[in-house]
């Protein structure tokens, strides 16, 4: 069998073991977001990353590495309580295993979060925005080695990773809350550096709206799985160039955390109407 692959059903035969729960939908939390997880309606059982061997390790201040199962407003749901990203130095194929895991534990439906740079100068710091669309930037497909034919076929159509049928669901809770939601393409680039604004300028005339470091390449391999996928971003700053100020990550932190409530609203419709 394919060392990959094999991985990924130890992982899978680990959670196994000490949970049996069947998410419908599973939740990766992103930067600010992590609270979200300890306050699901319903927390049925937890599993921290460092029980489930050969699980890559989040090494990012501010995420904490563990699986929530549970439900959200009736939808059972498992929730990414940190993620891991590229830059921390992992093979890509580990970058996605969660997201691939949690496809095996049963999951039909992904929503994904994050903090992203504005590029779009239309926006502004605590918007959000829905993905329509993703530009993969410098960093390698998690799809790239054998194929993994139990999991998808080698050339996997991406004419549509975020799903419209989902879109037009979340927008519309989004409007029953009375939380104005953007939708714009998200470009994700290695980091982990912030770029430079002559990147920034590029990535606009490639008609990028947001940057960021983690989702694009985790929407790839739950799309070549055939997971239906939502994204959601929360800007957390203004990207290189477009503002005055020197980029660092306690402010990215800061704005996060600062969205965190309106945004955890935002997450939890999300759910109850992706669950529908
Ligand atoms: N660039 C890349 N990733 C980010 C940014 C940014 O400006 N803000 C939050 N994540």
């Amino acid at each position: 069998m394919n060392e990959v692959y094999e991985k990924l059903r130890a992982c899978a035969d680990a959670v196994r073991a000490r949970t049996d729960f069947a998410p419908r939908v599973a939740i990766v939390l992103g930067s600010g977001l992590g609270a979200f997880a300890d306050g699901l309606d319903e927390i049925v059982s937890a599993v921290d990353y460092a029980d489930i061997p050969g699980f890559p390790q989040s090494t990012v201040q501010g995420h904490r590495g563990r699986f929530v199962f549970g439900y959200e407003r009736g939808v059972p749901v498992v929730v990414m309580q940190g993620r891991v990203h590229y830059y921390e130095g992992y093979a890509i194929e580990d970058v996605v295993l969660p997201i691939r895991l949690m496809g095996l534990l049963g999951a039909k439906t992904l929503l994904l979060t994050n903090a992203v740079g504005a590029i779009n100068a239309s926006y502004r710091s605590g918007d959000f925005m829905l993905l329509r669309d993703h530009i993969l930037y410098g960093v390698p497909s998690p799809l790239i080695g054998a194929n993994l034919d139990a999991l998808g076929t080698r050339f996997p159509d991406m004419s549509e990773v975020y799903s419209k049928s989902l879109r037009d669901k979340v927008r519309a809770a989004a409007e029953r809350l009375g939380v104005a939601l953007r939708e714009g393409v998200y470009i994700q680039t290695s980091g982990p550096q912030f770029e430079t604004p002559a990147e920034i300028r590029a990535f606009a005339a490639l008609g990028a709206d947001v940057v960021g470091m983690s989702t694009a390449c985790e929407a790839v391999a739950a799309r070549h799985m055939g997971l239906e996928i939502a994204g959601i971003s929360c800007v957390s700053n203004l990207a290189a160039g477009l503002s005055q100020t020197a980029l660092t990550h306690e402010e990215v932190q800061a704005a996060a955390d600062a969205a965190a409530p309106r945004f955890m609203a935002l997450v939890s419709a999300a759910i109850a109407a992706m669950g529908e």
